[in-house]
């Protein structure tokens, strides 16, 4: 298996380098200053250099890609061909929108409320579509360590917050993360790591740091940090330590939704704006988005959250339904319909087409194709839980996340994007 492939570097621009990927030219941002020369082999992910590639190495791997990499690609083409759906009452804002005009909160709003499952086709594979012409069949697939399971909040929908009693927290020790790190990117080929932990100020930042540092230093991998709403300064913290990008969900735009669905000492929705406008500043590769099919949300809240996730500059959005947990105030709420989890994704990619959209592990616990049909209306990202198969299930946000193993996992989600002609080769942001 393999999330990248090796590219030549052909320039140097002080802090970032030119990669040539098999005639795709990329900018690429360096996380050490000594790195690599022009005619070295690196691989990068999310637009990051994650390490070099001994030459001999590259150009064996390049070879026994390139064939594979044409096949994918016509598939992909194929794929997207297929889906063309004409004729629709949605044709002339699609048109808009695949000819790169700016689409509004009233239109997005329009995209997510279709009136029939034509109009859904049609959207779904107009986002398809863009995706391809935007970013090509690249896709980066992340492994998830969920390194603990304590949270200092109490939000309605999560069943990691602290009032769910009955859950048997965790949190795993710095030797159980680096395995389980190693496990992932030596053992699965797995080039981007995200830490994940509920908001949990038990883990300090200090410590957060050396663990951040002990997995680059042990890991060629991204380091995406998912830890809530750290301090920006303890994002400058693990920016030193090697992190290089961070995912935290807004959860919803609505400020009156929010309060209504978050509570707890770490839930105040600026320190999270705060948070990701540092991540940006700081060059990280940002992954943020909220949660689709929540109560009380409409089309209109969906759309603000997409115009939300592009103005603070994500490069991953991240749409996830929500899935009703038994041990919390939401038990008995209605769960997120497959249907908006989808067309919220085909929106988000008409209004950022180069960005990656994942399709999120509550997305594929809806149906069993939902993770097809997410990678056929837009997504372009896979997610993969790589936390040790022990303490899994007892990372439990939403149900249903308790069986699999990270490398049945893993197998699954390179056949997945296999079968739809995607290359699980990241090729970064610009
Ligand atoms: N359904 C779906 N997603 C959930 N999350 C938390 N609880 C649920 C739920 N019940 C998501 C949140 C959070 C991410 C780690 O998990 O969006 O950001």
């Amino acid at each position: 298996m393999c999330y990248a492939i090796p590219g030549e570097v052909v320039g140097l621009e002080g802090s970032r380098v030119v990669v040539d990927f098999l005639g795709d030219r990329r900018r690429v941002a360096l996380v050490d200053p000594d790195g690599p020369a022009v005619g070295d082999f690196v691989y990068a992910q999310g637009g990051v250099v994650v390490s070099t590639v001994p030459r001999p190495a590259a150009r064996r791997i390049l070879a026994a890609w390139r064939e594979a990499l044409v096949e994918l690609d016509r598939l992909d083409e194929a794929m997207v061909a297929a889906g063309i759906v004409a004729g629709t009452a949605l044709d002339p804002l699609l048109d808009r929108a695949e000819a790169g005009e700016p689409l509004g909160r009233d239109d997005l709003a329009r995209l997510l409320a279709p009136r029939d499952a034509v109009e859904r086709r049609a959207l779904r594979a107009t986002g398809n579509r863009v995706r391809r012409r935007a970013a090509g069949n690249a896709a980066c697939v992340h492994g998830i360590v969920a390194i603990g399971s304590r949270c200092v909040n109490d939000c309605a929908y999560c069943g990691l917050r602290a009032g769910n009693r009955e859950l048997a927290r965790y949190r795993l020790t710095h030797d159980e993360v680096l395995a389980a790190a190693v496990a992932a990117v030596d053992g699965l080929g797995f080039r981007a790591l995200v830490l994940q932990a509920g908001e949990d100020p038990g883990w300090s930042t200090d410590e957060l740091a050396d663990l951040v540092r002990e997995v680059r230093g042990r890991c060629q991998a991204l380091v995406v940090v998912s830890l809530g709403a750290r301090e920006p300064t303890c994002l400058d913290e693990l920016h030193a330590a090697g992190a290089r990008g961070l995912l935290l969900r807004f959860e919803t735009s609505d400020p009156s939704l929010y309060a209504a669905l978050h509570r707890g000492p770490k839930a105040d929705r600026e320190a999270r704006l705060a948070a990701l406008r540092r991540a940006k500043a700081l060059g990280w590769v940002v992954a943020t988005g909220s949660l689709v099919g929540l109560p009380g949300q409409t089309a209109a809240h969906v759309a603000d959250d997409l115009l939300l996730a592009r103005a603070l500059g994500a490069d991953m959005v991240t749409l996830g339904p929500f899935v009703p947990h038994p041990r919390t105030p939401l038990a008995t709420a209605a769960p997120a319909g497959l249907d908006l989890a989808l067309d919220a994704m085909a929106a988000a990619r008409l209004l950022c087409p180069r960005v990656a959209i994942p399709v999120t592990t509550a997305l594929e616990r809806l149906a069993p194709d939902a993770g097809r049909d997410g990678l056929l209306a837009g997504a372009n990202s896979l997610m993969v839980d790589v936390t040790p198969t022990p303490y899994r299930a007892r990372y439990d946000l939403y149900p249903g996340r308790d069986a699999g193993d990270a490398r049945a996992d893993a197998a699954a989600a390179a056949a997945l994007l296999r079968s739809l002609g995607r290359a699980p080769t990241d090729l970064g942001r610009s």
